[in-house]
């Protein structure tokens, strides 16, 4: 099989993250007791805290089950609640829906076609009352990054505050760059490659959010308030140690070994380029959109899993906002190549050719 779906999940897993994730499953729970075993989970979690707060480029790690609950988590949990949000016109669902449902006015910053945020354009049009900026650092649809550093020092400077989401980009190019963000979110199983079930909420700049789960943390028991500081008060119940250890684990490999995303992405980009398919979208990351002219999307994703062994993702990507902005929504969306760590030049050159037959057979 040849996998091209690596923006839904970094796939094989990274054989350090799964040996991280099998020593910590034979752990106990980090803070509960004061006893050699928890002490022996309680050093593992500080390990992994320590990994992914060096990937993040500094701040206070709390870790949550995904990007999805740490987006939710920063966007739902600031009190006072932002009285209007800027968003990116190709935000996730993941980021969008909690965005709506704060029940506010929601801004869509000035973007160029490809969608990149205009951050000259977003100073001089910028309204009074945003609180907030929503941003994914890059897009799952597009693979094009944001100007997040220039974005968060405009929103700053403007007394808002920036939350970013960074599942598609942890794990690709060393630490993350997003200058001055407050408030950053990313999971363990895109391109760090660590199993699925744990992520980060990396939080800077003293900001105070509000919990979104309530219950035990091992300290302060007779207390019925959650505890004021991070990370506790954003950890409520046991942790998910073995996935948590995988994601730390994964984090010091990315430190370690940064993964240069540029060379695939223009090598994805070539391999659709010479079939007979036509590319929407392409960027910084090996993530290429495309359609094949007289074959719907989905059919376009059966036949290559099916008569291809190769595996791409057809629809919206739960993105529906990228789709609309490139005009592919009505049709059910498009069709996303999206290559990793493990991608060779010989699955590249087997999606050229099966794309241009496949192309070849509607003509
Ligand atoms: C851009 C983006 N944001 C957020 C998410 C959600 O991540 P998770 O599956 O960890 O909740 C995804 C994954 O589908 C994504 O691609």
């Amino acid at each position: 099989m040849i996998y091209l779906d690596h923006a839904a999940t970094g796939l094989p897993r990274l054989p350090a993250a799964l040996a991280a994730l099998a020593d910590a499953a034979a752990l106990g729970s980090p803070g509960r007791g004061h006893h050699r075993v928890a002490a022996g989970a309680s050093a593992a979690l500080a390990e992994a805290r320590g990994a992914v707060a060096a990937l993040a480029g500094g701040g206070t790690v709390c870790f949550t089950s995904g990007a999805t609950a740490a987006l939710n988590q920063a966007i739902l949990g600031l009190r006072p609640a932002p009285r209007a949000v800027a968003v990116d016109p190709l935000l996730h669902n993941a980021a969008r829906r909690p965005v709506h449902a704060l029940g506010v006015p929601v801004w869509t910053l000035p973007h160029d076609a490809r969608g990149r945020v205009d951050v000259a354009a977003s100073a001089r049009e910028w309204p009074a009352e945003i609180e907030l900026v929503v941003v994914g650092h890059a897009s799952n649809v597009t693979g094009a990054l944001q100007p997040v550093a220039a974005l968060a020092e405009l929103a700053r400077a403007r007394g808002a505050r920036t939350v970013v989401d960074c599942a598609q980009t942890a794990g690709l190019g060393g630490a993350l760059d997003v200058g001055d963000a407050e408030l950053i979110a990313f999971s363990s199983h895109k391109a760090l490659r660590a199993p699925a079930g744990a992520g980060a909420l990396v939080v800077r700049g003293g900001v105070a959010l509000e919990p979104r789960a309530y219950g035990g943390t091992g300290a302060d028991a007779a207390d019925p308030e959650m505890p004021a500081e991070l990370p506790g008060r954003l950890e409520a119940g046991t942790h998910a140690l073995p996935a948590i250890a995988a994601l730390g684990r994964a984090a010091r490999h990315a430190l370690a070994e940064p993964f240069d995303p540029a060379p695939l992405a223009a090598a994805l980009q070539r391999a659709v380029d010479r079939s007979g398919a036509r590319v929407l979208a392409a960027g910084e990351l090996p993530i290429v959109l495309f359609a094949i002219d007289g074959v719907a999307p989905l059919e376009v994703e059966e036949i290559l899993d099916r008569a291809f062994d190769l595996v791409v993702r057809a629809g919206l990507h739960c993105a529906p906002a990228a789709h609309a902005h490139l005009g592919t929504l009505a049709e059910g969306g498009a069709v996303r190549a999206s290559a990793g760590a493990g991608t060779t030049t010989d699955d590249l050159a087997a999606l050229t050719d099966v794309l241009t037959r496949l192309a070849a057979r509607t003509r």
